[in-house]
């Protein structure tokens, strides 16, 4: 399970009955998955700290780099690590369904893995794996779209690797998703690549897909432009950002995203951003102040959003003084990260 997804560690009983491991994208992540999940620890970072690798070797079984220069600064601390730890590449096979750009790991000028003309006839040594992540809330025949890429570019690198990470966006829990023709597809691999001894999956989405409300209470209603706005004491910049940024409409209980019908509203934040609003819904009945208005599909990403995403810490706050001294107020560690969630 990929923690930047999903990591309510308080669920991490549940979801442990089932898979043998976490994904962890900062030291945060990392420290959250071998304490409170604990199994393999797969962390794939944009870039390491430095200051911090030390103990993100402690947390993790497997460690992902992004890029060829971060493995070749990191593979002497690696190396002379008592603890055997496994190390990939994240490669960018240029492939991916995935329509919004946001979330397109393979745009033009992405920072994200490596795409194929960066790589030698072999693998730099001592790296026994390659990690790549293309999908969002995708089916299984769009991943064996993606490997078919995979296979045009990195055929030959392939041939040398012990295992292989096909990343996230798998919707495995929605209805319908057909897991006969990805165990198949897996296989295939196993048997076209008897060189590879683990295939590794690593969803987010999938474990809280469809879970989770929001609670809020109608506190307003105002009239503008000839249409009514429900002002809650939530906000969707504040409590639901991936609205905004993906854009997306979450669905509400009791009502359906439409501007055709008697009752509609949109709804609104309680910020000051112009932007803070949702909708149109149509009820099935005139709001009323005081009203509850229940958000569904609050818990991926969602929820992490709002608590510390991917687990990065916050910036340090401080105030930089006339006499060009800084005086530190408050820094961020993981103690503030876990409480938030
Ligand atoms: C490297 C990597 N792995 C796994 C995931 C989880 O993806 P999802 O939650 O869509 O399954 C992500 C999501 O951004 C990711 O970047």
């Amino acid at each position: 399970m990929a923690l930047k997804g999903f990591s309510m560690y308080s669920a991490f009983p549940l979801v442990r009955q089932f898979i043998p491991g976490t994904t962890a994208s900062s030291l945060n992540e990392a420290r959250l998955a071998s304490i409170e999940f604990g199994g393999e620890v797969h962390a794939y970072c944009v870039a390491y700290l430095p200051q911090e690798f030390d103990e993100m070797m402690t947390c993790a079984t497997h460690i992902t780099f992004n890029s060829i220069r971060q493995y070749e600064q990191f593979k002497p601390r690696l190396q002379a690590n008592p603890k055997k730890i496994s190390a990939a590449i994240r490669i960018n096979p240029e492939f991916s369904e995935v329509e919004t750009d946001l979330y397109n790991p393979c745009i033009p000028g992405s920072r994200l893995g490596m795409t194929a003309d960066k790589f030698g006839a072999t693998l730099p040594e001592g790296i026994e794996g390659l990690h790549s992540h293309t999908l969002c809330e995708k089916d299984s025949y769009a991943l064996e779209r993606t490997f078919e890429a995979i296979e045009q570019n990195f055929s030959h690198l392939l041939k040398q690797i012990k295992w292989l990470n096909l990343g996230g966006g798998h919707l495995l829990t929605k209805i319908g998703y057909d897991h006969d023709h990805l165990i198949g597809m897996i296989k295939n691999i196993y048997d076209k690549y008897p060189n590879i001894e683990e295939i590794i999956l690593e969803p987010g989405s999938a474990f809280a897909w469809q879970t989770g409300y929001l609670v809020s209470t109608v506190l307003d209603i105002i009239e503008s432009g000839g249409k009514e706005i429900a002002v809650l004491d939530s906000s969707i910049s504040a409590h639901m950002p991936d609205c905004i940024e993906m854009p997306y409409i979450a669905s509400i209980i009791g009502a359906k995203i439409s501007d055709e019908g008697n009752y509609t509203y949109k709804v609104g934040g309680l910020t000051c951003l112009a932007g803070d609003q949702m909708g149109p819904y149509v009820f099935e009945k005139p709001l009323l102040m005081g009203d509850t208005i229940v958000f569904e599909d609050m818990m991926h990403y969602t929820m992490v959003k709002t608590t510390t995403f991917n687990g990065v810490n916050l910036p340090n706050i401080g105030i930089w003084k006339e006499d060009n001294t800084f005086q530190l107020v408050k820094s961020f560690g993981y103690e503030e990260y876990k409480s938030r969630l």
